[in-house]
């Protein structure tokens, strides 16, 4: 007899570990990015602690992201949810590209602060600069490009969002539920 080996079987949820990535980065997104665009409306002697908590929650954003892709790749996913191959192309192409932008988000944020000549204030230590501030005429690009990448990431999420949604209203089928602890799973 050919026993399956346990780890093979694709789980029916995602595990605690994914959920709480999942949702705790989605919360840390958006807060990044309210507070990214925001800054300028709070008082000006204000500037200097929202943008270091931007750039912390920023790196803690990158960090995790490598935590969940370490996670990602060594414990399995739940299966595609049957359906047409076209949807389960466009399912997995959403993940790769929310990853991707994910990652290239904070990394422009680094390489904007480094070349502005910032480092990155915890309030009770500092790591400092690594290099002088370079003119705003060269990094304004990098700023811009920060920016962009951010709006693509937040279009990005909203779309997935809307899928999921689809899935569970339109559709009615289990994948929104996968993503919720297991206690949320039978309620809706
Ligand atoms: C997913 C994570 C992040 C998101 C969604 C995000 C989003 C944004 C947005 C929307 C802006 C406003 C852009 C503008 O007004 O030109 C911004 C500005 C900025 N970001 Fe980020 N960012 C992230 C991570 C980071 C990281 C990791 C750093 C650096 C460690 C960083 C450094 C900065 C800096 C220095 C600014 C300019 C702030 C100012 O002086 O007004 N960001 N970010
Ligand atoms: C900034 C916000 C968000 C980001 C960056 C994000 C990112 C991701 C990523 C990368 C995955 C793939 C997980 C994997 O298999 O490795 C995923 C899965 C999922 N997300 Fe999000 N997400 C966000 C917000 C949301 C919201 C608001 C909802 C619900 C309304 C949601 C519902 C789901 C569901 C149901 C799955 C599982 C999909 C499946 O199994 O096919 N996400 N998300």
């Amino acid at each position: 007899m050919t026993a399956t080996p346990a780890r093979s079987i694709a789980p029916a949820a995602y595990d605690a570990v994914s959920r709480s990535l999942h949702w705790g980065m989605a919360t840390l997104i958006v807060i990044a990015f309210v507070l990214g665009l925001t800054v300028d409306l709070f008082p000006k002697s204000w500037d200097h602690a929202l943008v270091e908590i931007h750039k912390i929650i920023g790196t803690a954003i990158l960090l995790l992201l490598l935590v969940r892709l370490g996670w990602r790749l060594t414990h399995r996913a739940p299966a595609p949810e049957e359906g047409s191959a076209i949807l389960s192309f466009a399912a997995r192409a959403g993940h790769i590209a929310l990853y991707i932008v994910m990652f290239i988000v904070p990394i422009l944020g680094i390489l904007y602060a480094v070349r502005r000549g910032q480092g990155l204030d915890f309030g009770l230590f500092a790591l400092p600069p690594l290099q002088a501030a370079e003119p705003r005429s060269i990094t304004r690009p990098i700023r811009t490009w920060h920016e962009l990448a951010a709006y693509a990431l937040i279009a990005f999420a909203c779309l997935h969002a809307i899928a999921a949604c689809w899935h569970h209203f339109i559709r009615q089928d289990g994948v929104l539920r996968r993503m919720l602890p297991a206690s949320h799973r039978k309620a809706l």
